[in-house]
């Protein structure tokens, strides 16, 4: 009849804590400022994000940084540790587990042009030596230089223009781009 009793006192206990680990204590870790931060999502943004999804960025990138001390992430320069305020905008949300590239948790705000980031996807060499990073050329359309007389081809280097030709970068390209300038580690409205 004891065992009853410890066996029943066991099984509420590992209920009990697993509600504190689980609901309570992450509830208490979230800043509750977050439920009013507006994050100036735009629909470039959004689009950004799905495009992001699509082709696959995650399969080299994550988005969460360890805390100093804990690795090396903090001397890479990716920014201060991630927290759950991080993790509330769009979702899903893309922590990934690989980093055959760097975390992209703060590129917005380590890398802001927007150009760099255009070539860069059109062909990572061309900005970053031999990178192994995937070119994205279908985020790109290709026509003559006289085409399109209010767009502005990329500034590529030498070995990478295609004579009588330039790239003008698609809706989706401008969109994933909006994405990446969007990532930093600044919640809106929460910047102590
Ligand atoms: C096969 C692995 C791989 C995939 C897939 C990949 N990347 Fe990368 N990425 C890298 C590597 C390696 C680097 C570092 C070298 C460089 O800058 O090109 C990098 C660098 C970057 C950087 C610059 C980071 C910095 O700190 O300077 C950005 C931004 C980036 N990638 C965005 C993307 C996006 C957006 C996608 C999806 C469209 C993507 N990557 C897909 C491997 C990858």
């Amino acid at each position: 009849m004891v065992r009853n009793w410890i066996l029943l006192f066991g099984i509420i206990a590992v209920f009990a804590i697993a509600m504190v680990g689980l609901t309570i204590l992450p509830k208490l870790v979230v800043d509750p400022r977050v439920e009013a931060v507006d994050y100036g999502n735009t629909f470039e943004i959004v689009q950004g994000h799905a495009i992001y999804v699509r082709e696959g960025c995650i399969y080299c990138h994550s988005m969460q940084v360890r805390p100093e001390g804990f690795g090396a992430d903090f001397e890479r320069g990716w920014g201060r540790a991630s927290e759950a305020e991080d993790y509330r905008n769009l979702t899903p949300h893309l922590l990934g587990t690989m980093r055959t590239g760097p975390d992209l948790s703060n590129i917005g705000s380590r890398q802001p042009s927007v150009d760099w980031h255009m070539i860069h996807l059109y062909q990572p060499r061309a900005v970053s030596e031999g990178s192994i990073m995937p070119p994205y050329p279908w985020l790109f359309e290709v026509v003559n230089e006289t085409a399109r007389p209010n767009r502005e081809g990329l500034s590529l280097p030498e070995e990478y223009r295609i004579p009588g030709k330039k790239v003008i970068p698609t809706d989706e390209a401008r969109y994933l781009v909006a994405f990446l300038l969007s990532l930093n580690q600044q919640v809106p409205g929460m910047e102590d």
